[in-house]
């Protein structure tokens, strides 16, 4: 199958769109699971956060199906081999953890006592899992620690980006614009 270049210099317009409204999603969902324990007493974001969340993990199937289609757009001649494997290196963590997140997340609701709706609007089955097995524990454990992770590769990529555009003068960012 060839794989096509669909928009020039720019990532096509699906990837584009899909990357803004995840990059938005997955912000919000990594906010609003580290201001879960200071805020509970005056909201409750945990329905919202899991419904984000079972959102991100259908488009991120979709992502990665319409990802097999096409080349990213090349890169300014001037950078380097590492940074080009640094900056895919860092996107495959993120496709990888925006399947990871939301599988540990349904599995740690599973095992909770309320009922997992998407916006409540439809019920999600829950998936067979107990409250003291060992894959509870490891999924809420897994969830904590690469929540962190998210959240740091998050700002090394927003700063990469921001470093291409504001100091090193180049199309880097306007690729995704
Ligand atoms: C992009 C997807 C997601 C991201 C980035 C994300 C991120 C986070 C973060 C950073 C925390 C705080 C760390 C912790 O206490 O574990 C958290 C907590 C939590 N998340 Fe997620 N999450 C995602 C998806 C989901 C999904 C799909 C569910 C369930 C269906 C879920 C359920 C929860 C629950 C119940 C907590 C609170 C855990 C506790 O404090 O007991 N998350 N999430
Ligand atoms: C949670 C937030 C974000 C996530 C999960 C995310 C994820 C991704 C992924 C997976 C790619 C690779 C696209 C591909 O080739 O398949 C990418 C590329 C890119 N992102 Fe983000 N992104 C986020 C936020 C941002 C922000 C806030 C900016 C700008 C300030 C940004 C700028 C870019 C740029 C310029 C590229 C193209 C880089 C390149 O070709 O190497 N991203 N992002």
């Amino acid at each position: 199958m060839t794989r096509l270049r669909t928009d020039g210099e720019r990532y096509n317009q699906v990837a584009r769109l899909l990357h803004w409204l995840m990059a938005a999603l997955v912000t919000g969902n990594i906010l609003g699971g580290l201001l879960n324990d200071s805020l509970k007493d005056t909201i409750n974001l945990i329905p919202l956060h899991k419904s984000i969340g079972l959102t991100v993990l259908v488009l991120t199937i979709a992502r990665i199906a319409w990802r097999f289609t096409w080349q990213a757009p090349p890169y300014p001649p001037a950078m380097e081999a590492w940074q080009i494997m640094a900056a895919r290196g860092v996107q495959a963590a993120f496709y990888g953890l925006m399947l990871a997140m939301p599988l540990t997340g349904w599995v740690m609701a599973s095992a909770g006592k309320y009922p997992l709706t998407w916006f409540g609007l439809f019920d999600v089955p829950k998936l067979a899992v107990a409250r003291d097995s060992a894959l509870y524990l490891t999924s809420r454990q897994g969830h904590e620690v690469l929540g962190y992770l998210f959240a740091a590769l998050v700002a090394v990529h927003v700063a990469a980006a921001l470093r291409h555009h504001l100091i090193l003068k180049d199309r880097v960012l306007e690729r995704m614009l």
